[in-house]
């Protein structure tokens, strides 16, 4: 049998090869409700032009609501013989309605049709995740301003740097989720368009009127070109570049909690809901959350790939090769909400070891910038000099085995005679990150100031989504 929905022309139906390679439903049913509010739109806007008649338009849409209702009660039946979302509802529509319900499609294809729906679930999935990634900021923020002032190494190279604050490391994730924040906005700014209306590729002769089902859509306007409305998916490609980065930023995190919880290093605690225990090892806690947030960075990048591929080299307007949009698109939004979530979670639960992370930071020779700083302030030596000065004290320390402060004034006086007995305020490590307070800098009260800005803007978000 051939299709009921396009088969006019056709004798035969197709391979069953074909049927399973040619069909998206099983991954665009996703789309119902998109596709059903997008038809909804189409058909209002068709009876308010006198396209269609209200009565018409009043049943399908009507018989609309029932198939929604069907689908969300699982209740419908899905076909893989009618390919995708749109020709299983419209089907449906006719099994309700009869040959009324084929009004419904005038004036309209499913290249403009599944470019709406697929636009409004990656909009809608935009904002979701944005507001998701506002609860992750105040999760940080929370953290930075309850542990201000503990002291931890700062890092370079994965070598103890400087020492710095826990609240300055956790704010540095605040801001770069909030250059995320932004780039999700940036994104959903530029695909607010309504492709719905270019038809097939051309536009329509029926006298529709684009701007009404844009904005009972939601959307800002109706796309210009009806050739780029519906063949250009660079929309998807922009959500996936953003939470390509995003996860990769998550993943930054993910992989410090699983090196901090180390039993080498037991920076933090991590809680038992975020970890596993092994069903070998009993003294084990993994930190498998944080694990898998690391890892599925990969295959939210491997869709922004996979989508870059597909869509380099296809002529205007559209191919079926787009079909290929929304698999990995689906697969990788949603994990990368699951990732924001998971990471929300591991932070509000975090526990910082404050011994342990004040002994390392004090290791390692991490306060011998503020010994050269030091020399430079009080005795105007120039700063690679002090550098120099600095490396041979750091020398014979590590030659001795102890840390810069358990050297003795005479040692120090031997390697730089004008040394006095008030270099060693300096050199310990609340000494040092309280001294930090340029613009940017460690010091706890620098942390509290910008905790403090990021609550005012946070809170005052949140205000205004209730
Ligand atoms: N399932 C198709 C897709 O996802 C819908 C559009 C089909 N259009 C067409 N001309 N065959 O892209």
């Amino acid at each position: 049998m051939s299709n009921k929905m396009w088969g006019g022309r056709f004798s035969e139906g197709p391979d069953a090869i074909m049927e399973e390679i040619n069909a998206s439903i099983d991954f665009d049913k996703k789309l119902y409700s998109q596709d059903i509010t997008g038809s909804k739109a189409h058909v209002a806007m068709l009876a308010h032009q006198g396209i269609v008649s209200s009565q018409d338009a009043q049943a399908i849409s009507e018989g609309l609501t029932k198939i929604q209702e069907e689908i969300e009660h699982g209740e419908f039946t899905f076909s893989r013989a009618l390919e995708d979302i749109h020709m299983n509802v419209e089907s449906r529509l006719a099994d309700l309605l009869g040959p009324s319900a084929g009004r419904l499609h005038t004036a309209r294809s499913r290249n403009d049709q599944v470019a709406t729906d697929f636009r409004l679930w990656v909009r809608d999935t935009m904002d979701t995740l944005d507001a998701q990634l506002a609860d992750l900021q105040m999760a940080f923020v929370e953290k930075a301003n309850e542990h201000a002032g503990v002291v931890m190494p700062g890092f370079t190279h994965l070598q103890s740097a400087q020492p710095v604050t826990f609240g300055h490391h956790m704010l540095a994730y605040v801001e770069m989720l909030g250059r995320d924040r932004g780039r999700v906005q940036d994104a959903r700014r530029r695909m607010n368009e309504s492709p719905l209306g270019c038809a097939a590729l051309a536009g329509t002769s029926f006298p529709i009127d684009r701007h009404m089902t844009a904005e009972s859509l939601g959307f800002d306007r109706p796309t210009a070109n009806s050739l780029d409305g519906v063949s250009d998916r660079d929309f998807a490609l922009e959500a996936l570049s953003a939470a390509s980065i995003c996860a990769m930023h998550l993943s930054r995190f993910a992989e410090e909690l699983v090196i901090w919880s180390s039993a080498q290093f037991r920076f933090v605690q991590l809680s038992d809901k975020f970890s596993t225990g092994s069903s070998i090892m009993p003294q084990k806690r993994n930190p498998d959350a944080a694990e898998l947030v690391r890892a599925k960075v990969g295959r939210i990048i491997g869709a922004l790939n996979a989508l870059l591929i597909v869509m380099k080299g296809l002529p205007l307007t559209y191919s079926k090769d787009m079909q290929e949009d929304k698999e990995q698109a689906f697969d990788a939004l949603q994990n990368l909400s699951l990732c924001i979530a998971a990471m929300t979670g591991m932070v509000k639960d975090l526990e910082p070891n404050k011994k342990e992370l004040k002994k390392a930071a004090g290791s390692g020779y991490s306060t011998a910038t503020d010994l050269a700083d030091w020399l430079v302030r009080s005795l105007d030596m120039p700063f690679r000099n002090a550098h120099h000065v600095t490396g041979t004290l750091v020398a014979m320390a590590v030659e001795r085995n102890i840390e810069l402060h358990k050297l003795t004034l005479e040692e120090m006086q031997s390697v730089e005679p004008s040394i006095t007995e008030d270099i060693f305020s300096v050199l310990s490590v609340d000494k040092s990150v309280r001294s930090r307070v340029s613009y940017g800098g460690t010091a706890p009260q620098n942390v509290r100031k910008q905790a403090k800005r990021w609550l005012k803007i946070l809170e005052r978000e949140q205000a205004a989504r209730q």
